[in-house]
């Protein structure tokens, strides 16, 4: 079946980064989400993503009005059944997904790949609430994604290698890089960057350094685009202690339990660039230090 027409779930942070890179592929997009607002929102921040684009002289007004005018957003689900494959980037709560797996079974076609930009979830348990364990399989792109080159493809336990090889193929038609690795807790990318975030958040909970410290040192001595808090920060913290909470029941090993103070802000709502604080505080012109 040639795939033209994707569904995607989601008009948040990955959500609409997912739907601005297929409509710039040429693909068409239905973009879903649960209201109005959230769907405005996500396309106002593709409208000006594309704009950055413009600006620097890389696409024509014309062609960002094209990419545009290639997204229909909806709040209906039933308008999935004539896309060719979906991408669900909803909350990273199991039972949304296991709901909304549920029902894009029933409402899409058969055969159809449901593809999940879980960075976290089991995709073979997901597989399972279907009834084409088959056709599931994990796309984990990497924000922001219309300028991140990989895509983390996820195979679970019942994954066919059509399904799989549609989605590199798939990957590469967007310009991306996919590398494959099996269904495992954090799959390869969670489980190498978080430990790497929380053992930053445990050197500055015990004081050995300083916010700005910890992610000079990183970003300087390491030549990584982002010191730890800071991506920690912009990962979202919250996120960043459910992907911990789900590497340390997953594998059962003391190295991955999130630190105190990781759990601390996130129950102060401190949840980073995102709520306006977290290691920094982003009401200003530029970051400062919150801690
Ligand atoms: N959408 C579109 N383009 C964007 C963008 C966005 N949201 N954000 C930045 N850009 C573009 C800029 O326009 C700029 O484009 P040009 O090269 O054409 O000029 C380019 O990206 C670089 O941006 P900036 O110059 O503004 O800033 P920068 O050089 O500091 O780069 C960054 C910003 C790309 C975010 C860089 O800091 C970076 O790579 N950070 C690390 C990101 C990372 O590690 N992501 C993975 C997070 S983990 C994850 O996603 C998985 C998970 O499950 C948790």
């Amino acid at each position: 079946m040639s795939i033209q027409t994707i569904g995607v779930i989601g008009a948040g942070q990955m959500g609409n980064g997912i739907a601005h890179v297929f409509a710039q592929s040429g693909f068409n997009v239905i973009m879903q989400d649960l209201s109005a607002d959230f769907l405005a929102k996500g396309l106002a921040t593709i409208g000006k993503n594309l704009q950055r684009g413009v600006d620097k002289g890389k696409l024509t007004p014309e062609e960002k009005d094209a990419v545009l005018a290639r997204i229909r957003s909806t709040i209906s689900l039933e308008d999935f059944k004539d896309v060719d494959l979906v991408v669900e980037a909803a909350t990273e709560k199991w039972e949304i997904k296991k709901q909304l797996f549920e029902t894009l079974d029933t409402v899409c076609k058969p055969g159809v790949i449901l593809a999940s930009n879980t960075s976290s979830i089991s995709i073979t348990k997901l597989a399972a609430v279907t009834r084409r364990p088959e056709a599931i399989i994990g796309m984990h792109f990497m924000n922001p994604v219309p300028v991140m080159q990989l895509i983390e493809v996820i195979r679970g336990l019942a994954t066919s290698d059509a399904t799989y090889l549609a989605v590199m193929e798939l990957s590469t038609r967007l310009g991306k890089t996919p590398l494959a690795c099996n269904d495992s807790p954090g799959f390869i990318s969670n489980r190498v960057l978080l430990p790497m975030i929380n053992e930053a958040i445990f050197a500055l909970h015990e004081g050995v350094a300083g916010v700005e410290s910890i992610d000079g040192i990183m970003k300087l001595g390491m030549n990584h685009p982002m010191g730890p808090l800071t991506l920690a920060d912009f990962i979202g913290l919250d996120t960043c202690l459910f992907i911990l909470n789900v590497l340390h029941e997953g594998l059962g090993d003391p190295k991955y339990r999130p630190c105190p103070l990781l759990k601390k802000l996130v129950d102060a709502g401190w949840h980073g660039k995102k709520s306006g604080r977290g290691f920094y505080d982003y009401s200003g012109e530029k970051p400062v230090p919150a801690l």
